[in-house]
């Protein structure tokens, strides 16, 4: 399958309910919620939603399935956005670009961008609870809202972004990096995956499965990340790259060079191809993703 088209699609679909879901610019909180869409509608891959239709499509490629799965995916953006706005303040890694625009407290300043992403990862939950239903019953629905919950809070994204920040500047070893990519950014993704799955009623080895396949592309998906912030360009990453060195971050090149980061990366993926072997060609969208997010340039 091609990919790139593949991902045109996929995004374009997501951007087009994005923008159906989320709130309007209009009366008293008009300014606060431009400054939420505007880091929403600036870009960005989109791959958190895309890996949730696509686990969804793995277990069931109805469309009803897909369409159901389409609001948990745009919540998920909202809140990868909102760990974008709070990611980039001067009190975390102090950047002034992202997605290409300079970044929402340099537009809006940091008390409205602290707000912005306040206002998104709620808004998440608000399309969780309230947009998530035809087709999906009471249980499977809370299931699917804690996962994201336990991703996204002090276990998880927010637990692993705490540590990212804990030891800048510090010796910390394989085991203890390596649980911090997990968390910072496995963990949304992993949850990005199972939220899909569950939406599309996967049975318990396919969640295992893909539970498996969320992990290691999450991991991958960091280690690639912190490889681009040495090796690609500002204008090519539409953030700054070297981000990681000025603030003397641990990362995979900074542990164990680049090389071996890329092999490390690579292995993962790997292992995230192997975990898919019950799944047959509806699970190839995601085969493709797990390639792609190791290959990638942005
Ligand atoms: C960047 O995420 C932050 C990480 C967790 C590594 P993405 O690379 O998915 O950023 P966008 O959404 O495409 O801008
Ligand atoms: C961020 O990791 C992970 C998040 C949860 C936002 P980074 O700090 O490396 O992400 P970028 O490179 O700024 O996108
Ligand atoms: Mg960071
Ligand atoms: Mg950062
Ligand atoms: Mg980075």
């Amino acid at each position: 399958m091609e990919i790139k088209t593949y991902l045109d699609e996929q995004r374009q679909r997501v951007e087009k309910h994005l923008a159906d879901l989320m709130l309007e610019p209009v009366g008293a909180f008009s300014r606060h919620i431009e400054s939420m869409r505007y880091s929403l509608f600036v870009g960005g891959k989109r791959i958190r939603p895309i890996l949730c239709l696509a686990a969804a499509t793995a277990v069931d490629d109805d469309e009803k399935t897909y369409q159901r799965a389409m609001p948990v995916a745009c919540s998920l953006e909202c809140i990868h956005t909102y760990s974008l706005i709070h990611d980039d303040l001067p009190a975390m890694d102090d950047d002034d670009l992202r997605r290409g625009k300079p970044t929402n407290h340099t537009v809006f300043g940091e008390a409205a961008a602290i707000l912005a992403g306040d206002g998104l990862l709620t808004f998440a939950f608000d399309l969780l609870s309230s947009q998530v239903s035809a087709g999906i019953n009471d249980s499977v629905r809370i299931r699917i809202i804690q996962t994201i919950a336990r991703a996204a809070g002090s276990l998880g994204m927010v637990g692993g972004q705490s540590l990212d920040m804990l030891f800048a500047g510090e010796q910390v070893g394989y085991e203890e990096l390596r649980s911090i990519h997990r968390s910072k950014t496995g963990a949304l993704i992993t949850a990005s995956v199972l939220s899909g799955a569950l939406v599309a009623r996967a049975d318990e080895a396919q969640e295992e499965a893909l539970q498996a396949y969320g992990d290691h592309i999450g991991l991958a998906f960091q280690i690639v990340d912190d490889l681009l912030d040495v090796e690609a360009t500002t204008e090519q990453l539409g953030k700054p790259a070297g981000s990681d060195i000025k603030s003397d971050k641990v990362t995979y090149p900074s542990l164990f060079g680049m090389e071996t980061s890329r092999t490390m990366a690579r292995e993962a993926v790997q292992e995230a191809l192997a975990a898919l072997v019950l799944f047959d060609r509806k699970a190839d969208p995601l085969r493709a993703l797990a390639n792609y997010i190791v290959e990638r340039k942005k």
